[in-house]
């Protein structure tokens, strides 16, 4: 067997990524059944992160293919910042906002566009930092995972990050399961998902 590559990931690994981000996006199962606008749930998730926080950005290569990211970004309050001025704004040009009657599936993620949810003070004092991972079935459940977050550990470390958190359904034990495991525990709960934090600071 061979073990997936991981490298950095820049624009030209885009498409793979929205893919990957899309086959994941039921709580972690495939979401392409869910969205009409397959890339919606991508130029969300994974764009901002790739072209804007780059040097937090990691993908896994299986068989030549982008098959698995890790997205992280050093600081959540200058993040939300740089995607107010250069991310959000083409996002909203291309997609009518739907006010406060989002109707379907594709309606909540456009809302979201306009509407960015951001971290709570409290959150982002503790654990400043935050990222994304997702893998697609073919290469879960081998390792990559904790690979994949150890280099993320290791690029925030270097960048004197004290914490880092990340957003994950309730309903996704496995995810929840797999965060404990790497020492996160639940620092805010929400409606659907819980946010779990972990302080990266060794003293
Ligand atoms: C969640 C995910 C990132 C985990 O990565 P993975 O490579 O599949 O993880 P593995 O199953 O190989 O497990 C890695 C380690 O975590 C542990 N682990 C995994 N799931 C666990 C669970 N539910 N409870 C406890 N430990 C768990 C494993 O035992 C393993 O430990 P070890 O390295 O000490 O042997 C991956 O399965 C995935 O992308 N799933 C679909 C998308 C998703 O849910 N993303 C998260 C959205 S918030």
């Amino acid at each position: 067997m061979i073990t997936p590559r991981i490298r950095t990931a820049d624009a030209r690994d885009l498409d793979a990524l929205y893919d990957v981000c899309l086959r994941t996006g039921d709580a972690g199962n495939d979401g392409a059944h869910l969205f009409d606008d397959p890339r919606l749930l991508g130029e969300i998730y994974v764009g901002p992160y790739v072209m804007l926080s780059s040097a937090f950005a990691y993908a896994a290569v299986d068989e030549g293919k982008p098959s698995g990211y890790v997205l992280g970004t050093l600081d959540t309050r200058l993040f939300e910042a740089e995607c107010e001025t250069a991310w959000w704004p083409d996002l909203r040009s291309r997609h009518v906002d739907p006010a406060s009657n989002p109707a379907t599936p594709d309606d909540e993620l456009i809302a979201e566009i306009y509407r960015p949810q951001l971290a709570s003070d409290a959150v982002v004092k503790r654990f400043p930092a935050n990222f994304h991972i997702d893998l697609l079935p073919a290469i879960q459940g081998k390792g990559i995972g904790s690979l994949m977050m150890d280099q993320l550990f290791s690029v925030l470390r270097a960048g004197d990050s004290p914490g880092v958190h990340m957003d994950v359904a309730t309903r996704n034990d496995r995810a929840v399961g797999f965060y404990e495991h790497l020492g996160f525990s639940v620092v805010e709960s929400h409606n659907d998902s819980v946010i779990m934090g972990k302080r990266l600071n060794t003293l």
